[in-house]
């Protein structure tokens, strides 16, 4: 997959509009990331689905989307634009990853990301992305339906990390994308309740961004393949970090909610930082905080 910049639109945060996706490209960004489709329409979880904490948010959408059918006709409206999209899919198992790939496929986009690290949906997200034999028949199904790129977008809330993702590589993943939101639970102290209407939501934003890197690092030491950095990037020195412990490019997701220009922001931090380190290629600075380069 070659794109014009290492900055991408990470899955769900601009919500389900395709428009809106494809926003993130005008300003500045290298690809963008659909909501996660899955076989059939949802509609998400009622308000509130979203909470300001301290550096970051929590969130509990409930994998609201159009369902795969009804998609797939959104994305046949861009046919001939070749633009950079990449595809987040979800379900509950092979088959229903399988049923979602077969509906796409036919559409033009660069990529897969497989959702196996949804925290607050049941059956899609954690249940599948903590299990290393279900991941790999996940990754087999799809596989065996697509020629596409496909990226598996991990879990941080397991310490299976590294073993999720080799069973994801062994069966058929091109890429990893680290990390998916953390499990958490804000709680009103005015209602004396959880802030949420689904009790336990996920923590993206900067508060995630060590978790984050630790997760990109162990990554890189294990594997080769191309590793998408995603947690709490708003600048461009958070970008660097993420190419610093071994990713190859980054999502930004929380930081585009303040301003969607971010990607023009952190390409142009990105390219002075090169200059002044004196490196030609992005490539000589991605793993390298590992005393190794791993481009
Ligand atoms: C409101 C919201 C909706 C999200 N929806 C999805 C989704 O549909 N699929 C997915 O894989 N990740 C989803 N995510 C997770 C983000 O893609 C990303 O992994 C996470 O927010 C960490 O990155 P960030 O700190 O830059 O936001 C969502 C995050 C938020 C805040």
């Amino acid at each position: 997959m070659h794109l014009q910049n290492p900055t991408i639109l990470a899955s769900g945060v601009q919500g389900t509009s395709l428009g809106r996706v494809l926003d993130a490209l005008k300003f500045g960004a290298g690809a963008a990331v659909t909501k996660s489709i899955g076989p059939r329409p949802r509609e998400g979880y009622k308000e509130p689905t979203l909470v300001e904490v301290d550096s970051g948010w929590v969130n509990a959408a409930g994998l609201p989307n159009p369902g795969a059918v009804k998609f797939s006709e959104e994305l046949g409206s861009v046919k001939g634009r070749s633009l950079p999209v990449i595809v987040s899919i979800f379900g509950g198992d092979g088959k229903e990853f399988g049923d979602v790939v077969e509906k796409l496929d036919g559409n033009e986009f660069i990529a897969y990301e497989l959702n196996l690290s949804c925290p607050h949906v049941e059956g899609v997200g954690t249940e599948i992305g903590h299990d290393p034999e279900e991941v790999s028949r996940v990754v087999r199904a799809v596989r065996s339906r697509t020629k596409k790129p496909i990226f598996a977008k991990l879990s941080p809330n397991t310490d299976r990390l590294v073993e999720v993702a080799a069973a994801a590589v062994d069966a058929g993943a091109d890429g990893l994308t680290a990390i998916n939101t953390i499990r958490s639970v804000p709680i009103d102290i005015e209602s004396g309740r959880p802030s949420l209407s689904n009790v336990y939501g996920g923590l993206s934003g900067p508060a995630i961004r060590p978790v984050a890197l630790r997760c990109v690092y162990e990554l890189r030491e294990a594997f080769d393949v191309p590793i998408m950095g995603c947690g709490g990037v708003v600048t461009w020195k958070d970008a660097v970090q993420f190419m610093l412990a071994g990713a190859n490019a980054v999502q930004v997701g929380t930081g585009t909610l303040a301003k969607m220009a971010v990607f023009n922001d952190i390409n142009l931090g990105i390219i002075s930082y090169l200059e002044r380190k004196g490196l030609s290629r992005l490539d000589d600075l991605v793993g390298s905080a590992h005393g190794k380069g791993s481009g």
